[in-house]
């Protein structure tokens, strides 16, 4: 199938990108965003920065595998695709991470929170985030694997899972989630999801910067 680039104006992938543009420019302005895209972050902050997300990844994607026994509306998105859990472990493994002794900083037991009790739109919403955070982690990865002196971005497994894959994957998502029958009131959860979703992320960069 060959989704469209460019998005329907009408749609909810519209209203997710206008309603949390001012977020964006927010997160990716932080200290820390600035400091993977520049390559100049250190291992032991990037080494933070995965444990966190793995955190996240980790009940986003439960939750997902429970929202897709009740709600059959969101089953064309193949969403456990497009799951990072396992590439969050394959990228800790490399740098020697106990699992078991990773603790949510704050922004991340909120969000946490969230997920466990989040009907499916909310889901959505902050599905969206990081399903959409890959574009520029995608960049991010180059940055690193050049900083770091490695060839390809093959060790960055999170910030780069799909390769050559991640735009039409991104416009398929993007397609799929517009062809859903969302109700107004689950567009509305939806993006304010998404909003909480980006303010959550903003606060644990800053946690893992001043970490
Ligand atoms: C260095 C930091 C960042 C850079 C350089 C960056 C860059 C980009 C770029 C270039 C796109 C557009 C992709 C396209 O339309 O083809 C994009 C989209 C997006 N990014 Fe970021 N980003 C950064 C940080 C983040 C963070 C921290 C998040 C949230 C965790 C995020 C979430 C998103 C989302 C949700 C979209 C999709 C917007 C849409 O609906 O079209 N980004 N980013």
């Amino acid at each position: 199938m060959t989704a469209p680039a460019v998005p329907n104006p009408d749609g909810i992938m519209a209203r997710l990108k206008a309603g949390t543009a001012a977020q964006h420019a927010v997160a990716e302005s932080k200290p820390l965003e600035a400091a993977l895209i520049d390559g100049s972050i250190g291992r032991a902050q990037y080494q933070k920065y995965l444990a966190q997300r793995w955190l996240i990844h980790r009940e986003l994607e439960s939750a997902t595998d429970r929202a897709l026994k009740t709600d059959p509306r969101i089953s064309s998105l193949k969403l456990p695709t497009l799951y990072q859990t396992k590439n969050l472990e394959s990228d800790l493994a490399r740098l020697q991470t106990n699992l078991k002794s990773i603790r949510p900083l704050s922004g991340a037991s909120d969000l946490i929170e969230k997920i466990q009790k989040a009907a499916p739109a909310t889901l959505m919403g902050i599905f969206y985030v990081f399903e959409g955070s890959k574009n520029g982690a995608r960049f991010i990865a180059k940055a690193l694997a050049q900083a770091w002196g490695l060839s390809d971005t093959d060790s960055f497994r999170y910030l780069d899972p799909h390769g050559e894959e991640q735009r039409g994957l991104w416009l398929k998502f993007r397609s799929d989630m517009d062809a859903i029958a969302w109700t107004p009131a689950e567009q509305d959860q939806m993006v304010r999801a998404a909003q909480a979703t980006f303010d959550a992320i903003s606060s644990l960069d800053d946690a893992i910067h001043a970490g």
